[in-house]
């Protein structure tokens, strides 16, 4: 049986991966970016079902690695954050280099 939910709402609901935001729903404002494979990915329209054996990043992971510490020091430095509402899926969106349109 097919699942309807997005990766979005699994991370958010079910993990309690609060992280990854919700924002537009149709994968327009970035809010929700993660790295799926090391691919950015807007986990509002990527079904749970085709995620299969992927490794899936989030922003809570992401300050791990020697990239992520490093821009997240950035941001800081440079006062990139406004709001800060979506500011977790633009480091996502700016630590890969593709970024996978669905
Ligand atoms: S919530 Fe806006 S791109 Fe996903």
């Amino acid at each position: 049986m097919q699942s309807t939910a997005t990766l979005l709402w699994v991370l958010r609901d079910v993990l309690g991966l609060t992280g990854t935001k919700f924002g537009c729903g149709m994968a327009l404002c970035v809010a929700c970016t993660v790295h799926i494979d090391g691919v950015a990915t807007r986990s509002c329209i990527t079904s749970i079902d085709s995620i299969g054996k992927s490794q899936v990043t989030t922003i809570e992971a992401i300050g791990a690695t020697p990239a992520g510490a490093r821009i997240q020091k950035a941001w800081l430095d440079h006062e990139v954050v406004q709001c800060g509402y979506c500011q977790s899926g633009q480091i996502m969106s700016a630590l890969v280099s593709r970024v996978r349109r669905r």
